[in-house]
């Protein structure tokens, strides 16, 4: 391994691109971010300008090659990560015909019900292994069908988010199993696009992407991508990984019998499977993953960060000037009031449903509900009825993963919240299992940077490089009478979404 050799990580997430530089030990050098926002022109849409997060990748690897102080010449190769399920359109101009339709919206409801009905669930759950999902990029290219005929009429690439970086640095119109596991339209026992589902929405061939294994080569860089991005042309491109893969690569979730908890925007509980498994009635989704040969299940709680980032700052406003006066970080003081507050925050309970949920309730309709509110109540006790709230959904998905035959053991806690000690503690304590910490805190960018080495010849397998370079430590071991409270909360957790699943739904209909 020659350490003077670099890779970079490139992540196009949803508040922001991050470009990492890691040396070939897996150590970061140097990382730049840049930060964009997000549209909701309605309740429950999200939408994107691809046009932000090219500029973003372009400025972001600039900046971070920059910081490296390295000569271009040692950077060998580039890994892409990204949001995954958004819908990117272009024309046969390759211009971008509409805002992407973003992960978290929902409003595809209406054209999930459609497909189901067209294709059946069985023909949907053997080959794209989901039922029909609103969060899933299918859905979303069925809306534009049915709303915005001119628009589909237009459509000459469909792409997602890190693949369309991809086409602007190489050329190369492209994709890879893991990612494109999530648009619905794979065959993911096989690892190819669906001949069923492409000619079930009326998508050409040469509409969708060559597909690749994530740790393959899939172009270099062009002359003028390398100028904006302050690197030489010919650069290798690596397949690269949706979010969810890139991050358990780099969390060293690798082979089974181990797993990862990412606490980011969405929380994810995620396990490698080296066969496909399916929970029969999708409560949980199973993809490729971005080890060759290897699939990989998670439950994705929608609301996760968000619903801290929510509370913080729709009611925390005046925290963070509160925060600065004494110096402290603005969330590490967040979690100094919500530890103020007994776990169980004193009867008060929340489900994370901001966004409606895809795990374990794949259910567009549902929202965020307080249970239990008091005069006792205040802050504090919101705060911290946040914070387990989205503990609890993510033990849901774990206890689905389990129901089918796959430990959730041995988990690795990544992710923005994983900085949080009170959130990860609940999280062990809730789960009665000890927690790890894998040494880089840039998991996503360090699994694609791993696959863009294999890409490169710097490794020679995505498990091996895995191994060698994430090293785990134990942050939390859990409190055995703080488990026995939780697990009585957490029952009756989930009694309240059974009971207010039909209310849900009404009250969508009145929220028009
Ligand atoms: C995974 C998922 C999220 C998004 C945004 O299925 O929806 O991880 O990719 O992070």
């Amino acid at each position: 391994m020659n350490k003077n050799e670099l890779l970079i990580g490139c992540d196009i997430g949803t508040s922001g691109t991050k470009a990492v530089v890691f040396d070939a030990s897996g150590k970061a050098v140097s990382s730049a971010t840049y930060e964009y926002g997000m549209s909701q022109p309605q309740n429950g849409w999200a939408e994107q300008d691809p046009l932000d997060w090219w500029q973003g990748a372009c400025s972001a690897i600039k900046e971070a090659v920059e910081k490296s102080g390295a000569s271009p010449d040692a950077v060998r190769g580039i890994g892409l990560s990204g949001q995954m399920h958004g819908l990117v359109m272009l024309d046969e101009a390759d211009r971008v015909i509409r805002p992407a339709i973003i992960w978290c919206d929902q409003r595809t409801a209406k054209e999930c019900e459609e497909m189901t009905a067209d294709l059946g669930l069985d023909t949907l759950m053997k080959i794209t292994c989901s039922p029909a999902l609103t969060g899933f990029t299918a859905s979303k290219i069925k809306w534009v069908q049915n709303n915005e005929p001119e628009n589909w009429a237009r459509c000459a690439k469909l792409m997602l988010p890190k693949d369309y970086i991809r086409y602007r640095l190489t050329g190369e119109f492209a994709t890879e199993v893991s990612d494109a596991s999530g648009m619905q339209l794979l065959d993911v026992p096989n690892r190819r696009w669906s001949d069923t589902m492409l000619s079930y929405f009326g998508i050409k061939p040469s509409m969708v992407g060559k597909m690749y294994e994530s740790q393959e080569a899939t172009g270099r860089l062009t002359a003028s991508a390398a100028a904006l991005c302050g690197l030489n042309p010919g650069v290798v491109v690596a397949g690269g990984a949706g979010d969810q893969a890139a991050s358990a690569v780099g969390n060293g979730i690798v082979k089974s019998g181990v797993a990862s908890i990412t606490m980011g925007t969405s929380g994810v509980v995620f396990v490698h499977s080296d066969s496909v498994k399916t929970d029969k009635e999708g409560r949980v989704h199973t993809f490729c993953h971005a080890v060759p040969g290897a699939w990989h299940v998670m439950g994705v709680t929608q609301g996760a960060g968000l619903s801290f980032k929510w509370f913080r700052d729709n009611f925390m406003g005046d925290a963070a000037a509160t925060a600065a006066m004494f110096g402290a970080p603005l969330n590490k003081y967040l979690d100094d009031i919500a530890a103020t507050v007994p776990a169980g925050a004193r009867g008060l309970l929340y489900l994370p449903y901001l966004m409606g949920e895809r795990s374990p309730h794949p259910d567009p309709y549902c929202r965020g509900v307080f249970f239990g509110l008091s005069a006792l109540h205040g802050r504090p006790e919101m705060l911290r009825a946040v914070l387990e709230g989205v503990v609890y959904s993510l033990l849901d998905c774990a206890e689905i993963i389990e129901e089918m035959g796959i430990p959730v053991s041995d988990i690795s806690l990544a992710g923005g919240g994983a900085n949080s000690r009170l959130w990860t503690q609940m999280m062990s304590d809730a789960f009665g299992k000890t927690m790890f910490k894998p040494n880089s805190s840039e998991s996503g960018a360090l699994g694609v940077a791993l696959l863009a080495g294999v890409a490169s010849g710097i490794y020679t397998d995505v498990a091996s490089a895995a191994e060698t370079v994430v090293i785990k430590t134990i942050s939390n071991k859990p409190d055995m009478k703080l488990n026995e409270l939780y697990r009585g909360y957490f029952g009756l957790y989930k009694n309240i979404y059974l009971s207010l699943k039909a209310d849900f739904k009404t009250l969508a209909v009145l929220d028009k």
